[in-house]
């Protein structure tokens, strides 16, 4: 049986450029057929619902948590709201885009395997070493909030971790007693509850639809409460000015300040197209993909205006510079002290979903990209007894440690999002090309109001990533650097697909 596609993107049967071979793509039914071969034991128990709780699962966290007080205080003070909406319109639209991908090829490895099929083995390499800047670092910036909130409840309780400890090289810590750490020497909590998860993972714990939409009623009960609670205390003084004025620096309030917050918050919406990896999973997934799709993106964004109106409201918003738990600090305004410890514990707890679905989506994504000869042997390697790809979660214990133990979360969320924000980018351009060389192939769910809607997705996703800091534009061209030549060192030349010519 031929297990890939020979046909080139462009024009003959036969390469006849050895640099052609690096546009081959997958074709959709071998995917399809390679998909019910190697996932049998997976069941279609997955409805609509339950793919929108998956989505609330994955997506509500440390974007929420701690991401809007540092976009508050750093970038858009009040009107954080409003970054939180132009990051939710850019999101809409890679949605849409995500949904008629993810309707039309049901299958595991999400934007990495749409663009193997579409773009060719180049773009989807491209899109693969990026995806390690969304899941692998994103689990790492989780890790960095949890332990914040962690070290938070500790001193609630009397119970005070050394200050080199808790804190990366680079980072200043200010506790809520405070005490302000001018850097450590590692942040040895996240460290601890990334290594606790990623041995959790090769055990091959799988969240069962149950626990998820335990942990989903639990997190979206936490920012129902904080909002309703939090309403009746607002400080109508700290919204004003609702815009603060720009400083002169770019980012720094007034519009430009707004982008920018928003590129920063925009980390609180990534886990939407972690829906599109359960696709096997689900009862009906032409159907249930877009609407777990856009349906947990819809529930967020109206939750997440909201909370971010009402943590503005609280306290004034330079307050939560530097603060990696602004919710707490908020909250206690209310003066409802023991719902507090309740609150950390059930934010605790939903981080928890979140840096599992990153790290058994980075594991997922590195697996299928070993399989397709890309990356070496070693990352497809399966456990024998627990039949889970156990030498990469080892990998990313190790690798998503070391970020985060010794990297400030800012910066952290920064990678993240220009990362996640290229992938957006390169998964619009995905559906143009779609359109164009494969009008006919079946989907239930077609991105309405081609080209407009890809076309206004990648200029929103440009404009956010043009408002993240230089040095995140630089890491990411370094990162992306290493990893054309990687693929031109050893994918190129291990690749299954050229291999069979
Ligand atoms: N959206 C996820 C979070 O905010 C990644 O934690």
């Amino acid at each position: 049986m031929q297990l890939f596609s020979k046909k080139p993107i462009f024009g003959s049967t036969k390469p006849k450029l050895n640099f052609m071979s690096i546009w081959k793509r997958k074709s959709i039914t071998q995917l399809l057929t390679e998909a019910d071969e190697s996932e049998k034991g997976l069941k279609r128990t997955l409805s609509s619902k339950a793919l929108v709780a998956l989505g609330i699962g994955a997506i509500i966290g440390a974007g929420l948590f701690s991401l809007t007080g540092i976009a508050a205080a750093e970038n858009a003070g009040p009107a954080v709201t409003l970054s939180f909406v132009l990051a939710a319109v850019g999101c809409a639209f890679a949605g849409l885009c995500y949904a008629e991908f993810a309707s039309m090829i049901p299958v595991a490895g999400s934007a990495y395997t749409y663009s193997y099929a579409t773009m060719g083995e180049f773009m989807a390499w491209i899109i693969g070493w990026d995806l390690v800047l969304e899941y692998a670092l994103g689990a790492a910036t989780v890790g960095v909030s949890w332990s914040r909130y962690f070290l938070e409840l500790l001193n609630k309780f009397g119970i005070h971790l050394p200050p080199n400890l808790i804190c990366s090289p680079w980072e200043t810590l200010k506790l809520s007693d405070g005490t302000v750490i001018e850097g450590g020497m590692i942040n040895l909590p996240a460290v601890i509850i990334v290594s606790l998860l990623s041995l959790l993972l090769i055990r091959g714990t799988k969240e069962s639809a149950s626990l998820n939409n335990f942990l989903v009623i639990l997190k979206v009960s936490v920012v129902i409460l904080f909002i309703v609670l939090g309403w009746g205390f607002i400080n109508e003084a700290n919204y004003s000015p609702y815009i603060p004025e720009n400083t002169g620096v770019k980012g720094q309030f007034g519009w430009s300040g707004i982008a920018a917050g928003a590129a920063t918050v925009f980390f609180a919406f990534i886990g939407f197209d972690a829906v599109s990896t359960a696709a096997q999973e689900a009862k009906n997934p032409q159907k249930g993909m877009p609407i777990g799709i856009l349906g947990s993106l819809v529930v967020c964004t109206i939750l997440y205006v909201l909370f971010a109106h009402v943590m503005t409201g609280l306290v004034p918003y330079h307050q939560f510079a530097g603060d990696a738990k602004p919710a707490a600090t908020a909250f206690a305004v209310t003066g409802y002290d023991f719902l507090q410890n309740g609150l950390i514990i059930a934010i605790l707890a939903g981080y928890t979903s979140v840096m599992l679905v990153m790290l058994m989506g980075q594991s997922r994504v590195f697996y299928t990209m070993s399989r397709d000869g890309l990356l070496p042997p070693f990352f497809g390697e399966i456990h024998p007894k627990f039949r889970t790809p156990w030498k990469t979660n080892l990998f990313f214990l190790v690798f998503v440690s070391l970020f985060a133990g010794f990297v400030p979360v800012s910066d952290l969320g920064h990678m993240v999002s220009i990362g996640t924000l290229l992938a957006f980018v390169l998964v619009c351009i995905g559906i143009l090309v779609m359109r164009k060389k494969m009008p006919d192939v079946p989907r239930a769910f077609k991105t309405p109001l081609v080209p407009f809607v890809p076309i206004a997705g990648v200029v929103v996703c440009l404009y956010l990533m043009y408002s993240l800091p230089l040095e995140s534009w630089l890491r990411l061209v370094v990162w992306m650097a290493l990893g054309v030549v990687f693929y031109f060192i050893y994918g190129k030349k291990n690749s299954k697909i050229n291999k069979e010519q």
